[in-house]
């Protein structure tokens, strides 16, 4: 039966991650995956989470949980990202389900689209991340791409995506990224969205806001404006929400899927449809991480300490941009000074895929193949020594992107 196998690809992230791990080097560098680490290196946990681990650890109960999660971490997850104040909690007309970190809750939206048969094609940015089409593509929907990155590599091509915008088909989903678009770090400005909000709603398109990095870009609350903009002007609309970056909790998997719906009938039906999705998946998803995450959020003093460390976060990794491309501005003549400019933990850094074979072959400096890096993997101790390799790299052969 398993004869006709042959080995599947390395996952590119993930994959290399595991590479990464098997390197012997001392100063080898991993710049590959998603996550934050501090000045030395470590991941670090936040104080209001360690305070709630103290709080929940008696309490912790053996039962399931229901099909759509914890209803209390699904309230407090969805008010992060709408605003308590949002009209909706009190008109209804919204639904909200725990889910296995931001990749389960995408998967759970593709089984949703694909088993009610919302729409058969759902259209993402050129690039993204990517797992994006693999998950969609696994639940039988299509995925198609339209425009984002500019051809030098460094800032939106926006007319180009709006027109790509203007021909999508009525019905279709647009997958977008709420902030700190993955892989590029390249996000639209507050005017900018709100053209793709009111394009969205004349072309009857369904949007689908993938928001891993709340917190990373401009701050908690900008960072959500373009959910913002959705929830009021539309009526329909999919939101995916990762704790696993803002709340340090990578391997809990907790995340949440949030569903804008016309009103508050269909939003009980939604509800059906989304449990069903959920169950025929993996039933109903574990408490823990879900029980860390309301107990901070859930609580003033912790909720306001959690929100100190995460900006403490985001100012270090602007500021690492800021250190990172002066750096190579010294050492090379490529101008590197879009890494500066971008939001997030990521940045396109323009560097060939050959180029990257040899940081990671010869200087043991990880880059994921397509020249993405996770800038909030860099510190004092291994900035400089990987400015030093890049501008050696590019010195020997020119850069795609200039
Ligand atoms: C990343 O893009 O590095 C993260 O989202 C982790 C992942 O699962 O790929």
């Amino acid at each position: 039966m398993f004869e006709h196998l042959t080995t599947a690809p390395d996952d590119p992230i993930l994959g290399l991650n595991e590479k990464f791990k098997q390197d012997q080097r001392d100063h080898r560098v991993n710049l590959i995956i998603g996550i934050y680490q501090d000045e030395t290196g470590e991941i670090p946990e936040f104080r209001a989470v360690s305070e709630a681990r103290r709080r929940i650890s008696s309490n912790v109960k053996a039962n399931y949980l229901g099909i759509d999660g914890d209803q209390a971490y699904a309230q407090l997850a969805s008010e992060l990202i709408l605003g308590s104040d949002n009209p909706r909690f009190r008109e209804g007309n919204w639904v909200g389900a725990q889910s296995l970190g931001g990749t389960g809750g995408l998967r759970v939206v593709a089984d949703f689209l694909g088993r009610c048969r919302v729409t058969d094609t759902v259209w993402h940015t050129n690039p993204t991340w990517v797992n994006h089409q693999s998950i969609f593509n696994a639940a039988g929907l299509q995925t198609k791409p339209f425009p984002y990155l500019d051809a030098a590599g460094r800032g939106l091509d926006f007319s180009s995506m709006m027109s790509a915008l203007e021909q999508v088909p009525t019905g279709h989903a647009v997958l977008l990224h709420g902030c700190c678009h993955n892989p590029t770090g390249v996000d639209p400005t507050a005017e900018q969205w709100q053209a793709i909000v009111d394009v969205l709603k004349r072309r009857s398109l369904l949007p689908i806001l993938d928001c891993a990095y709340q917190g990373f870009g401009d701050g908690l609350e900008a960072d959500v404006l373009a959910c913002r903009l959705v929830s009021s002007q539309l009526h329909e609309a999919i939101i995916v929400q990762s704790f696993s970056k803002n709340f340090s909790l990578y391997n809990q998997r907790v995340g949440a899927v949030l569903f804008l719906t016309k009103d508050s009938a269909q939003a009980a039906t939604l509800r059906s449809q989304v449990k069903a999705a959920i169950r025929a998946n993996y039933s109903n998803p574990p408490q823990y991480g879900a029980a860390l995450v309301r107990t901070v959020l859930g609580d003033k003093e912790l909720c306001a300490d959690w929100k100190r460390e995460l900006e403490a976060m985001r100012q270090r990794i602007a500021a690492l941009r800021q250190r990172f491309s002066e750096s190579l501005r010294e050492k090379c003549d490529h101008d590197f000074s879009h890494i500066a400019q971008q939001k997030g933990m990521f940045s396109f850094s323009g560097l060939t895929a050959e180029q990257v074979v040899h940081l990671r072959d010869e200087f043991g400096i990880y880059f994921v193949g397509n020249g993405r890096m996770n800038v909030a993997g860099l510190n004092e101790r291994n900035l400089e020594v990987t400015t030093r390799a890049i501008a050696e790299v590019v010195g020997r052969c020119p850069v795609s992107a200039s």
